[in-house]
């Protein structure tokens, strides 16, 4: 049986932190992994501050060890966006082809998705993946990524048995 792949959630919006908007982006990015049978080991909601941002990815990747996370919004223009500054800052390696796509792919949902300047990259055995906050944006970026996460965590752990070649 194939192992199952552990995921950590991270819904990066000052406001829900602090309990003033309800966050269904979470929610639906869990409930969509479940369904494609990944484990969600840890769900959180932090505010828009890099350092705050940077502390926690370090420590869930050092940690707790899960094969992807995937922190939600943040990644637009505002001031208070600083979600793919704080990734920079603790990825060994980047994955530009993720972000690039999640772009393309969302170009043809809105025009907007040019705003997004999330990016991907992976620390230790942990693959981080910046998405916009939108629930609709989660989804839609989910369903573009989901058929590829396998390879890349099998690759992430040297335990490529097929590259398709
Ligand atoms: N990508 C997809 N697939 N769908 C969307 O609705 N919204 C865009 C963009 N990317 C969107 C999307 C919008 S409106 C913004 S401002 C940017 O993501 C940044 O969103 P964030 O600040 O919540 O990260």
């Amino acid at each position: 049986m194939e192992k199952r792949i552990s995921y950590a959630v991270l819904t990066i919006s000052t406001r829900s932190s602090a309990g003033k908007r309800e966050d269904t982006s979470g929610p639906a990015l869990c409930d969509l992994v479940k369904q494609h049978l990944g484990d969600v080991i840890c769900h959180k909601i932090l505010p828009d501050e890099k350092a705050v941002i940077s502390s926690e990815l370090i420590k869930i990747c050092d940690q707790m060890t899960p094969d992807i996370i995937f922190t939600l919004g943040g990644t637009g223009l505002a001031p208070s966006d600083v979600t793919p500054e704080a990734t920079e800052h603790v990825i060994e390696k980047t994955v530009p082809g993720i972000s690039e796509a999640m772009r393309m792919w969302s170009l043809e949902k809105t025009n907007r998705a040019m705003l997004s300047r999330g990016i991907s990259g992976v620390r230790k055995q942990t693959l981080i993946i910046n998405m916009p906050g939108s629930e609709k944006a989660v989804k839609e970026c989910y369903e573009l990524v989901q058929p590829v996460l396998r390879h890349a965590v099998e690759l992430i752990h040297e335990q490529v048995k097929d590259c398709g070649r």
